[in-house]
């Protein structure tokens, strides 16, 4: 590795890395890639074991704090989360506003960024309590203003976070409850929520979390540098992918036509990818697909849904490892692949799949943010160009031109 920083600034020397495929733009103890050998670890726990074994929001304290807490530990940080799910009133206010049928992703970035509104006053940079306490808040707090942006978009009254549950299980009340019902969960339905909260929780400096750092490294708002990391997931190409692949499926619709698909991804004029395949850092299956394709069975059969679009995305992906193509350019499936179905049979809506996505990642997005703030050697992001503009020419008046 070459430390460009410490390079004499007269050789003028910088990297030309679109993408930033080569470039390391911090230093990172939280999430450990090794993408040719399909490896994850958080903190150094590999993946399958903490989808096992742990819970979200255990992970989510061990991505925050670097280890994973004892019983007393995690019972504080549990009753602090707890303590913080409702919202300010007046987010009601900022709600309304959007059209009725604006996307939960574009009301997402608008809500997670009004925080920074309501939290300004209590927040000293500096101090390392405050800061903690704004990644308690945004644990907290991004899903209740989920389910909030889901009733609001079906034009339901939004539910209280009922603080008795676990965290998977309030945020699927405050998405699904009504006040004359019952909510009758099967416990499939929170466990397999979970395990995706997991897998998603952090992936290192991907595209939403690198916002986040640049954004925090200019010294704004935890809040605002949050709702910026949400807006950066929403592309297809990082956490739209997933609402993407069940659009896909749902075109694809038969698994005779699985074959033409593939096809069609292998001509570059046709604009069209495989979506919930491909990797810039894994080379090898994502860990993470293992582990949802096995829970996406076990969702179907436990609440006995028979979903074609399973067969189709098991079709696809066995044409797609058998094409040279996809085998050369080392494309896999994803963590994306297999998570629609699963939301689908949680009954979540398709365009609130992304949104379940930054609710975890906001796990990540705080550790990533924490970490940076007690950096000394972190910087304001700010990274050069090639120009390939004109020379320097003379203005002309309009008159002349
Ligand atoms: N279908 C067909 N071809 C593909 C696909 C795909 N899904 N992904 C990459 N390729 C091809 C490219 O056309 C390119 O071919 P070439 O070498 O002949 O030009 C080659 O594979 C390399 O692709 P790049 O776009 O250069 O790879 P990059 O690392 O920049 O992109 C990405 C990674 C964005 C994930 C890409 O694979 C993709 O668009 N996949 C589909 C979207 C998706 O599933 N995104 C979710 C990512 S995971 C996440 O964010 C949680």
């Amino acid at each position: 590795c070459i430390d460009i920083a410490k390079l004499p600034k007269e050789t003028g020397c910088f990297t030309y890395d679109p993408g930033f495929t080569a470039t390391a733009a911090c230093k990172s103890a939280i999430t450990y890639i090794d993408g040719d050998a399909g490896v994850l670890l958080y903190r150094g726990y590999p993946i399958e074991q903490l989808a096992n074994q742990s819970s979200f929001l255990e992970v989510a304290y061990l991505l925050m704090n670097g280890e994973l807490p004892n019983k007393t530990q995690f019972d504080a940080f549990d009753h602090e989360v707890a303590h913080h799910t409702m919202m300010h009133e007046a987010f009601k206010n900022f709600l309304g506003g959007f059209r009725h049928d604006a996307h939960p992703m574009a009301m997402m970035v608008g809500m997670v960024g009004s925080m920074a509104s309501f939290y300004h006053n209590t927040l000293d940079l500096e101090d390392p309590e405050q800061r903690r306490l704004a990644a308690i808040r945004l644990i907290a707090k991004v899903p209740t203003i989920a389910a909030a942006c889901h009733r609001y978009s079906i034009g339901w009254p939004v539910r209280f976070p009922r603080n008795n549950l676990e965290y998977v299980d309030r945020f699927l009340h405050m998405m699904f409850e009504v006040p004359s019902e019952p909510l009758e969960l099967p416990p499939v339905a929170a466990k397999a929520l979970d395990l995706l909260f997991i897998l998603h929780a952090d992936h290192e400096q991907n595209a939403s979390t690198s916002t986040v750092r640049l954004v925090g490294s200019t010294g704004a708002n935890p809040y605002a540098c949050v709702a910026a990391g949400v807006a950066a997931l929403w592309g297809p190409a990082h956490g739209g992918a997933n609402e993407a692949v069940l659009k896909m499926l749902a075109e694809i619709g038969d698994v005779k036509n699985v074959q033409s698909a593939v096809d069609k991804a292998k001509d570059k004029e046709s604009g069209f990818r495989l979506m919930g395949f491909g990797h810039r850092v894994y080379k090898n299956f994502d860990p993470r697909a293992k582990i949802i394709r096995e829970m996406c069975h076990q969702v179907l059969n436990e609440l006995g849904v028979n979903d074609p679009l399973l067969d189709v995305a098991m079709k696809l992906e066995e044409a797609a490892l058998k094409d040279d193509y996809f085998v050369q350019r080392k494309l896999y499936p994803n963590v994306d692949f297999y998570s629609g179905i699963i939301y689908k049979a949680l009954k979540i809506p398709t365009e609130m799949f992304t949104v379940m996505f930054a609710i975890a990642r906001t796990a990540g997005w705080v550790a990533h943010w924490l970490e940076q703030q007690e950096d000394p050697e972190a910087k304001i992001g700010r990274p050069r160009q090639i120009y390939t503009g004109y020379d320097k020419r003379e203005y002309v008046g309009v008159d002349k031109r």
